[in-house]
């Protein structure tokens, strides 16, 4: 299956490796070969991909409270956004971080070296380059986490000199998808060094501040001499998290992309499950799908001043 751009299509991956981090998170890595390591060559960071989870077994050590939700069979596809892609000779590496919270979730995380996944993908519209000589500046929230750091660890690559700075928020240390953070590392020297700046918050203050990221973020702004104008922003995370950076956009000037976590059944524009309502810079009222549209927009869009 190929979309309209002859870019996405359903691939075989095979599993490269895959690491636990604690009961709830898991890091997993698969490698793409021939048409799938063409696809995956132009993915960029915010786009996704569709899992197929049917028939992947479960693991025995299921984390707690799961126990009854994850033997449900999983019908559809699970999307996951990327924590990273990158070359491996002739075929493409997709690294994606996974919250273990449900049956499908469940069955990813016990695969193993050599297993074979179907992946549907690269799919939507990722996070767009920043203008030339802007300061990017992510916010992200638990499983929003690793495309704002895909976003930004590939600016860096593409361009050494890009500045970028990042805000990573969590329930607690443990709900955090970031490694070294698992690690009991300090990501400033690890997956995050080449930021000139990290910060995070949890709410019970087991990692990074106690409270809410876009708290930690507006304070830090207030004080960093930075000016509005050189600046943009790219989150992503639950809703009430994005619409509050985004007021914060507004009032400060600075332009927003916000990643949208909105269920999504077919992730192809053609079950409508995912609809982002929007308004045009001109207050037209319409509705798009997070799924094709998305899952990144303009912070104006949807969250209108
Ligand atoms: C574009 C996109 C990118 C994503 N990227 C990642 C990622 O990088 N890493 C990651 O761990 N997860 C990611 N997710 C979320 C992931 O797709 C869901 O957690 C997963 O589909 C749950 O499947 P499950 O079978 O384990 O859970 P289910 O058994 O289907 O559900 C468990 C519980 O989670 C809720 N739930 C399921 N999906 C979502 C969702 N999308 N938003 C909010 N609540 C949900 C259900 O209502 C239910 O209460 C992403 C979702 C989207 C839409
Ligand atoms: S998930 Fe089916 S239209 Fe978006």
């Amino acid at each position: 299956m190929t979309n309209k751009n002859n870019r996405s299509g359903v691939f075989e991956a095979s599993v490269a490796g895959s690491e636990h981090f604690g009961e709830k998170i898991c890091r997993l890595k698969f490698v793409l070969s021939g048409e799938g390591a063409d696809a995956f060559k132009l993915a960029s960071p915010g786009e996704f991909a569709q899992f197929q989870v049917e028939g992947l077994a479960l693991p025995s050590n299921l984390p707690e409270g799961l126990e009854d939700r994850a033997f449900r069979q999983p019908i559809l596809r699970r999307p996951f956004s990327f924590l990273d892609i990158y070359p491996y000779g002739e075929d493409m590496i997709v690294e994606i971080m996974c919250d273990i919270i449900g049956t499908g979730t469940a069955r990813l995380s016990g695969l193993r070296a050599g297993d074979k996944v179907s992946i549907l993908g690269p799919l939507g519209r990722g996070f767009a380059k920043p203008e030339k000589g802007k300061k990017v500046i992510g916010i992200a929230g638990g499983i929003g986490i690793p495309p704002v750091e895909h976003f930004l660890r590939q600016l860096c690559r593409d361009n050494p000199k890009q500045e970028c700075f990042a805000f990573a928020g969590a329930r607690s240390r443990a709900d955090m998808p970031i490694a070294s953070v698992q690690q009991g590392k300090n990501p400033e020297n690890q997956e995050y060094s080449f930021c000139k700046h990290f910060a995070a918050a949890t709410d019970d203050g087991s990692f990074g501040d106690k409270g809410l990221v876009t708290e930690v973020f507006e304070s830090w702004f207030a004080g960093a001499g930075l000016s509005p104008a050189d600046c943009e922003i790219a989150a992503c995370g639950p809703e009430p998290m994005l619409r509050a950076i985004a007021q914060t956009a507004h009032k400060l000037g600075i332009r927003a992309q916000v990643s949208l976590e909105k269920m999504m059944a077919c992730g192809i524009g053609v079950c409508q499950s995912c609809i982002v309502p929007v308004k045009s810079q001109l207050g037209r009222e319409q509705n798009k799908l997070c799924c094709k549209d998305g899952p990144v927009f303009d912070s104006r869009e949807v969250f209108a001043e």
